[in-house]
């Protein structure tokens, strides 16, 4: 028996493990092992792991027995970390050891309204009870409800004032899909004789892994799996206001862009990028494709991202999914006329998207968001996130170089991996993302309140000062960014 995993089992026989709370089980195990004539290192371990909240759970645990039985009925796509999560409400999770942890990643961005909030529960619980699919074959109460609340509340909160119709969908990666087959279709249209089929997006962005989003995301690790891609896709960089002209030509049908870049960093779009960006959409007769669906539906405090952008960058295409489902998958393609004028009956479809279940909660979760209670409170949390990010630069400048984003969307660059503290914070019961390079991600739920916000960072400081002062090791997950 390895003395990692004596040391653990030392640990779980000291303490009963449902109780989360490691300053008595902390006590309690000094005390045991005083008199204990194990070695030190195995002493010093079952300390360490005594002092954690919520320490991976070992290989004897019934998570990893779980885990254990299910891996080998499932496509590995995915690397995960140790702990299985079976329940959630507000800002916490509960892991099948009944331990909780705090989590500032939402789902990915997903859970705005929370875990579990009473609100969407009912909702889905009543529309499940009535009607909840019938296909696009028939009309339904719902679809056309979501529809008409996306364009009005965009007019509303100054999103763009062009926006006529929506295409609802189920994912974020769909409604790129969606946006890219319109622009292609917008190409043909206006240009039958000539080719006007490129499409145009950014280094650093994430669009999607289905064929058309994919290869709108240029990533090596993401593409070249699958090569070729589908043809016609040029990239070029995010903010080079100077390569645009070059870029986007009169074969260009679309440009997609993130106003935040979530994946590749959290890397904010320059007004002028966006308004040159728009001004050469509109010379050439191209698309121009606003991706938001991390960055849109109030995260950035914002009910849009662009809306806090002038209105000559505001685009043809909104996409939108994530948080409109706050954890039920649905995503939304919004178009203005331009667009719209182009798609006929039979251009797209789907048999789940816009289905009463999914409309109908989406309607509930859009009216939630877009409510001032939500978006008024939203820069007071940002800020409160901006004062820890402060501390932490101070604290420990070799490693915290400079905090990005906006509202809730927010990201630390460190100057080194950020895998072993990822680790460490959720083995103190948070949880946190990393993305782009070396860049830890915070996406919390927007209902997190600042005592939340204080007690997360608290730990984040507690775990980075075990890492980076203490040495304590931890065994890190790699690329949790590339869950999605
Ligand atoms: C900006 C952006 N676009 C598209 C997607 C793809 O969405 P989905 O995973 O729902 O297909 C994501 C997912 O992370 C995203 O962040």
């Amino acid at each position: 028996m390895s003395l990692r995993l004596c040391a653990r089992q030392m640990t779980r026989a000291l303490h009963a493990p449902r109780v989360n709370c490691s300053v008595t089980r902390y006590a309690s195990t000094a005390a045991a092992l005083k008199g204990s004539s194990l070695p030190q290192d195995v002493k010093d371990s079952i300390a360490r792991e005594a002092s954690l909240a919520t320490p991976d759970p070992p290989s004897s645990s019934k998570t990893a027995g779980l885990v254990n039985q299910q891996l080998p009925y499932m496509v590995p796509t995915y690397v995960r970390p140790p702990p299985m999560f079976e329940k959630g409400e507000g800002c916490y999770l509960w892991d099948v050891e009944n331990r909780q942890y705090l989590d500032f990643t939402a789902g990915i961005a997903v859970n705005s309204l929370g875990h579990c909030d009473e609100g969407v529960v009912q909702v889905i619980a009543q529309q499940a009870a009535q009607l909840m699919h019938t296909s696009n074959l028939y009309h339904n109460p719902h679809t056309g409800v979501l529809s008409k609340q996306l364009i009005q509340l965009t007019h509303a909160t100054g999103g763009f004032a062009s926006a006529t119709r929506s295409f609802i969908c189920n994912s974020g990666s769909e409604a790129n899909e969606a946006a890219i087959k319109f622009a292609r279709k917008v190409g043909k249209s206006i240009s039958p004789d000539k080719p006007k089929h490129e499409f145009v997006s950014f280094h650093n962005s994430f669009h999607g892994r289905t064929m058309g989003s994919l290869s709108a995301t240029p990533n090596p690790k993401y593409q070249k799996p699958f090569s070729p891609m589908v043809p016609g896709f040029k990239y070029g960089t995010f903010n080079d206001v100077e390569g645009i002209k070059d870029l986007v030509t009169e074969e260009t049908c679309g440009v997609i862009v993130e106003p935040i870049q979530g994946e590749g960093g959290v890397n904010v779009a320059t007004p002028e990028f966006l308004v040159t960006l728009r001004k050469r959409c509109t010379e050439v007769g191209a698309v121009l494709i606003y991706d938001e669906i991390q960055c849109g539906l109030a995260r950035t405090g914002k009910f849009w991202a662009h809306s806090a952008y002038p209105k000559e960058c505001h685009p043809d295409i909104v996409t939108s999914a994530k948080a409109l489902g706050n954890g039920f998958p649905i995503g939304a393609t919004i178009v203005n006329d331009f667009v719209c004028d182009h798609i006929k009956v039979g251009d797209h479809g789907t048999t789940f998207g816009g289905n009463p279940l999914g409309c109908r909660v989406a309607s509930h979760i859009l009216s939630r968001l877009s409510s001032p209670e939500i978006l008024d409170s939203i820069p007071k949390k940002s800020a409160v996130f901006q004062k820890h990010f402060e501390s932490l630069r101070q604290q420990f400048p070799q490693k915290v170089k400079e905090a990005r984003g906006q509202g809730l969307i927010l990201g630390l660059q460190l100057e080194v991996d950020p895998t072993p503290i990822i680790t460490a914070a959720r083995e103190r019961g948070l949880l946190v993302i990393s993305c782009g390079t070396n860049t830890l991600r915070f996406v919390p739920p927007l209902v997190i309140s600042e005592a939340e916000i204080d007690k997360g960072m608290a730990i984040l400081a507690d775990a980075m000062k075990s890492v980076w002062v203490e040495g304590e090791e931890v065994k890190g997950t790699k690329g949790q960014q590339e869950m999605q």
